[in-house]
């Protein structure tokens, strides 16, 4: 099995969104064996818009065989919260969440706590969370199954981190056998291949080449 998550962070409008959906779901409908793979389980392709896309690309995202994710999560439940999305606001419209990412960590002040608390509303939401760290130092929440490794100076820079030092970080974490680990940063139709290849790296995070539809379809039809 192997993931390929396109996070979109703040980029798209609407119109935006819906364009690359319709581009990118031609592609996947014009390749057979990706719509084997598809339909197999052996491929999860899941896109996380920004929060006021989510619910408008669901059916489009639903009806081709792709999945929901969604960028962050409250780490408040429901209640006065103004501006938060909570667990309960996401439910039955994302699959996925991605927590932890590196850029919540560091312009939004989440610690380890915040980010357990998230862990925990996930769950309780029906959301299956998508776990980042960038450095061994930070603790993974006991119930975070999916673990995203995404260095920080890889992110966004084309310095995407050598697979030797990814599946050697990847050992010093001493993840449960059932754990799905995950690379992100800069990862490219050029690099994608090197990590596909180990069968220790289960799939991709990635942001920038996750915003074109060719770019991203080139990367998932490397699987
Ligand atoms: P990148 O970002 O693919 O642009 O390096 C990855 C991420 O931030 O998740």
């Amino acid at each position: 099995m192997k993931y390929f998550i396109a996070n979109w962070k703040t980029y798209k409008s609407l119109g935006e969104a819906e364009t690359w959906i319709d581009s990118f779901t031609g592609k996947i409908r014009a390749d057979q064996k990706l719509l084997d793979r598809l339909n197999r389980d052996e491929v999860k392709i899941i896109v996380c818009p920004p929060f006021p896309l989510l619910y408008p690309l669901k059916k489009k995202i639903t009806e081709n065989n792709l999945l929901l994710g969604a960028q962050n999560i409250s780490h408040f439940d429901e209640g006065p919260y103004t501006g938060e999305v909570s667990g309960k606001n996401l439910q039955g419209i994302a699959d996925y969440v991605i927590v932890g990412h590196s850029e919540r960590r560091r312009y939004f002040g989440e610690s380890d706590e915040i980010l357990t608390k998230k862990i925990n509303l996930s769950l309780k939401y029906g959301l299956q969370p998508i776990f980042c760290l960038d450095n061994a130092n930070q603790p993974i929440p006991n119930e975070a199954k999916i673990i995203a490794y995404e260095p920080a100076k890889a992110i966004g820079t084309g310095d995407n981190e050598p697979v030797e030092n990814v599946l050697s970080f990847k050992k010093s974490l001493d993840l449960k056998s059932t754990a799905i680990f995950l690379y992100g940063g800069s990862v490219n139709e050029n690099n994608a291949r090197d990590y596909l290849s180990q069968p220790e790296i289960n799939g991709f995070l990635i942001s920038t080449a996750s915003l074109d539809p060719l770019s991203f379809y080139n990367i998932v039809s490397l699987v």
